[in-house]
């Protein structure tokens, strides 16, 4: 009786355990058969009644079944375990010659490339880049550069004031007075200031509202106007290129004496007369001159010991001329297809 019930629970076991398609299955399988209270255990229970010879040949018997079922168990473990993982490993499978997904690039807008291009240059000449507000004191924006309340230039560029006091900049040369008082009397000073400016002016193909300026300024003893030119060829032979011409011609600005403007060869028709260079041959690249004596004792510097320079340059007008574009609105439009054409720069 015994025999035949553990005979049949084994061949029911071993089907079982071999029909198995999970581990989790499988785990339930070892509860099942040889748990504490599996049906092993429960056919086991009923040995007490067996004589004392049939007692050992049954317990033996029972014992083999119990190993019988556990190796199988533990094989039938390894090779879905082993089944398990190969189908992980086929899924998550990366084919690393798959081409990868383009990802856009996006690009440098040409006004940041001109203002880093610039900034690099005096950098490597020993000035600092310096930064001032856009919503400035008229003090800072004319006063104190030599433009008092009824001073015609005032009429040059045209402002947004916000009140009487308080108006966006015009130019970045209220950023001048500034550096110097921060500077507190102390030389040299050598700081270049790129930033945004704002004028009243009705937006064309050659003037916008707001636009930008790289002002510099260098004062310290014994400045002179030689350093002056000296500096600035050596700036725009580095932008532009060395084969093209400089010259410097006389102009005015209220906060600089005296004053000048530098012109460059016309790029398009190299000096011959175009209509780009209205047929003069020369092309407007910057606003230059040394430090109006009242600036500097404005700002707090005695103009008996110390002189300077300053310059401020059009950043539009610089990107216009370098990459030929020939509509500053094109910088603030924001159409990617002129974007990208800076991919490289
Ligand atoms: N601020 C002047 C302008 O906007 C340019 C300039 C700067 C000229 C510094 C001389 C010195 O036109």
């Amino acid at each position: 009786m015994m025999r035949e019930r553990l005979e049949a629970l084994k061949a029911e076991a071993e089907q079982a355990i071999q029909g198995a398609k999970d581990l989790e299955t499988l785990k339930q399988l070892r509860v099942k058969y040889l748990g504490k209270k599996g049906e092993l255990t429960a056919v086991l229970r009923g040995m007490g009644e067996l004589s004392a010879e049939e007692r050992p040949v049954i317990g033996k018997l029972a014992n083999d079944i119990r190993q019988t079922l556990e190796r199988i168990l533990d094989e039938k473990e390894t090779a879905l375990e082993k089944a398990a993982m190969e189908a992980r490993l086929k899924e998550e499978t990366i084919d690393v010659t798959l081409p990868g997904v383009p990802r856009p690039l996006g690009s440098i807008h040409p006004l940041t490339a001109v203002i880093q291009q610039v900034e690099n240059i005096f950098i490597g000449m020993g000035f600092e880049v310096a930064e001032g507000p856009e919503v400035e004191k008229d003090w800072y924006n004319f006063e104190a550069l030599n433009m008092p309340k009824d001073h015609p230039a005032r009429d040059m560029q045209d402002s947004f004031y916000i009140t009487r006091e308080i108006l966006l900049r015009t130019q970045t040369s209220p950023v001048q007075v500034r550096t110097l008082q921060a500077k507190e009397g102390k030389v040299p000073v050598r700081m270049i200031c790129p930033g945004k400016v704002y004028r009243r002016d009705d937006d064309d193909a050659t003037h916008s509202h707001q636009f930008t300026q790289i002002e510099g300024l260098v004062v310290d003893r014994g400045v002179s106007m030689s350093e002056l030119k000296g500096t600035l060829l050596a700036f725009a032979k580095q932008m532009f290129g060395e084969d093209h011409e400089f010259r410097f011609r006389p102009s005015y600005f209220p906060f600089t004496e005296p004053s000048m403007e530098m012109d460059m060869s016309c790029m398009i028709c190299g000096g011959e007369g175009c209509r780009i260079c209205k047929e003069t041959g020369w092309i407007e690249i910057l606003g230059a001159g040394m430090v109006h004596p009242n600036v500097l004792e404005k700002s707090g510097y005695n103009a008996e010991r110390y002189t300077g320079f300053a310059f401020g340059m059009g950043v539009e007008r610089i990107a216009m001329i370098k990459y030929g574009i020939d509509d500053i609105r094109h910088f603030y439009t924001n159409d990617l297809r002129v974007l990208r054409q800076f991919q490289s720069v």
